[in-house]
């Protein structure tokens, strides 16, 4: 087996690690780009290691920087098991690694086995293979409707817009529930499961702490692709809650194969990306033979209001006690607003996020943080003709993820502010003029800055006791605001998200999100306190 690691790793040997660790997301393309080409990649991500430990995460995820045309930025994956030139290659991989590790900084990828690029080898061969070769049965090929086979073999519209089939030369259809460049497998073909065996033994053997696992609900599909009551047409981009062909029971058996994968590497683990629609589904992926934990979206579906959040947070935590696993909690991610934009933008849009921050921040599991969350990054308004989010053109120019993938401002006052080397032009989404306060050489040192909040509620939340327990209890709060306690270990959380300053609970204050008005917890504001002070 592989050790790439030359320096001492300080990763711990908790195998529960996972259980209430803060995973920092990172958009590859956007965090840091240290070759001057306008598009971040893993020696970028290198280079900023120590910023993260300042930071005090215990974990990245890395989104997909695997052989790729890039149709949707990498999530069209053409080699799972190869890094693409646009990010580094395998040794850059392995002393991103090897680094984080010695920083006690773990590292999930993420894997991409719902469809592949139409570029993978095993596409090409299909392509070529022709109608009923041994080539075409790893994916979704079908005889097209009507006389003619031009109509496609199903009604199925595809998540990013426009029809979900595309037809090749010889007349056949290929599914791709995304973009036409990403192909759907075929789930009940053996070689594909061979192959992502191979490709999580492959990282596995070079030494990630675990995967997140693209649209985990997706790989089984329902039987006979049959026609579907879709209603009406789903608008474009909107998420596959209740999609009729996510979720069926065959995916659990690939979940199972992925967890015997991971039981022979102690403390490797898995987190998958499940959009269902109801607690029973979302328990059946963290079973105890399946996944170590699944993403669970409602906290950052919920509207800025203390009775949707205290909802999002009680049903999340639904969702897992059945089974025994851990509730993660995320705000943001690539795919959708930055929160400062969706709780109304601006300044207050900007107090919300600090008040949502420390709410999700004082949550017993694990939090996944969104790079550039921390900044407090708005939405960035892109022109046209910038966007590049493959969701863009297919839904008519009505919706794009571009907004919350400009690249991360490091430093200085113009574009590309230090995400490029100086002296670099372009960067892959132009990032907008503005910025200079969003930098993190302008909020490191500022006491007030977003940067210093989330910093001031890492170190709580990893060092002081009363993070402790799994378990939450609520007080009887004024309307428009909660409390809740951590049971047995003393963190109360209190939201007030009403029109006037509330008295908060007793307690001695850890940190506020705003300052307090007499005492008073203000309008938007969010603060942590530890009974008995
Ligand atoms: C997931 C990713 C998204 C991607 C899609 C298709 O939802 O988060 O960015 O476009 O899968 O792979």
């Amino acid at each position: 087996m592989r050790r790439p690691e030359q320096t001492a790793s300080r990763i711990d040997h908790d195998p529960n690690w996972w259980r209430n660790e803060v995973v920092y997301q990172v958009y590859i393309r956007s965090f840091a780009d240290a070759d001057g080409d306008g598009v971040g990649d893993l020696d970028g991500i290198r280079s900023r290691l120590g910023y993260l430990e300042l930071l005090g995460v215990g974990a990245l995820w890395i989104t997909p920087f695997y052989r790729s045309p890039m149709a949707d930025h990498g999530y069209d994956v053409a080699d799972p098991r190869d890094v693409d030139p646009l990010f580094g290659d395998l040794e850059a991989f392995d002393r991103l690694v090897a680094e984080a590790h010695a920083l006690g900084i773990r590292v999930i990828i993420d894997v991409v086995p719902n469809h592949t690029s139409t570029q993978h080898e095993w596409f090409r061969a299909a392509i070529m293979g022709g109608p009923g070769s041994p080539a075409r049965e790893r994916y979704l090929f079908r005889d097209g409707r009507g006389p003619d086979g031009s109509l496609p073999p199903n009604n199925w519209p595809s998540i990013f817009g426009g029809p979900a089939w595309t037809r090749v030369p010889d007349g056949q259809w290929y599914l791709h529930l995304f973009a036409p460049e990403q192909a759907d497998l075929n789930w009940t073909n053996p070689e594909v499961w061979a192959d992502f065996d191979r490709t999580l033994r492959f990282w596995l053997d070079r030494a990630v702490d675990g995967f997140r696992i693209d649209v985990a609900h997706g790989m089984a599909k329902p039987a006979g692709l049959p026609d579907f009551d879709f209603g009406e047409p789903p608008p474009p981009g909107s998420l596959p809650d209740a999609d009729p062909r996510f979720d069926h029971d065959a995916v659990h058996d690939v979940h199972r194969m992925v967890r015997k994968v991971l039981d022979e590497y102690p403390g490797r683990i898995a987190c998958g990306e499940t959009w269902v629609k109801d607690n029973e589904s979302f328990a059946k992926y963290v079973r105890p033979d399946e996944l170590h934990q699944a993403f669970n979206f409602r906290l950052a579906a919920a509207p800025f209001d203390a009775a949707s959040v205290q909802e999002a947070i009680e049903h999340s935590l639904r969702a897992v006690a059945s089974v025994g696993a851990p509730p993660t909690w995320a705000l943001s991610n690539h795919d959708v607003p930055r929160q400062v934009t969706r709780y109304g933008g601006h300044a207050v849009g900007e107090r919300r996020a600090r008040a949502m921050a420390l709410v999700e921040l004082a949550l017993p599991g694990a939090v996944f943080l969104y790079n550039g969350e921390e900044l407090g990054l708005p939405e960035a308004i892109l022109p046209p003709e910038a966007r590049q989010d493959p969701m863009w053109t297919r839904s008519g120019h009505t919706v794009s993820r571009d907004g919350c993938r400009v690249p991360v401002p490091w430093q200085g006052d113009a574009p590309p502010y230090g995400f490029s080397p100086a002296g670099t032009a372009i960067t892959w989404l132009p990032m907008p003029p503005g910025w200079a306060r969003y930098t993190v050489e302008a909020q490191l040192e500022d006491p007030r800055s977003m940067l210093s909040l989330y910093r001031s509620a890492l170190e709580l939340r990893r060092t002081h006791p009363a993070f402790g327990g799994t378990e939450l209890e609520w007080y009887g709060a004024p309307a428009g605001c909660f409390a809740f306690r951590r049971k047995g270990a003393g963190l109360i959380c209190a939201l007030n998200t009403s029109g006037d300053p509330v008295p908060l609970p007793p307690g001695e204050l850890l940190l506020a999100s705003c300052p307090l008005e007499d005492g008073a917890l203000p309008t938007d504001g969010a603060a942590w306190l530890v009974a008995g002070g």
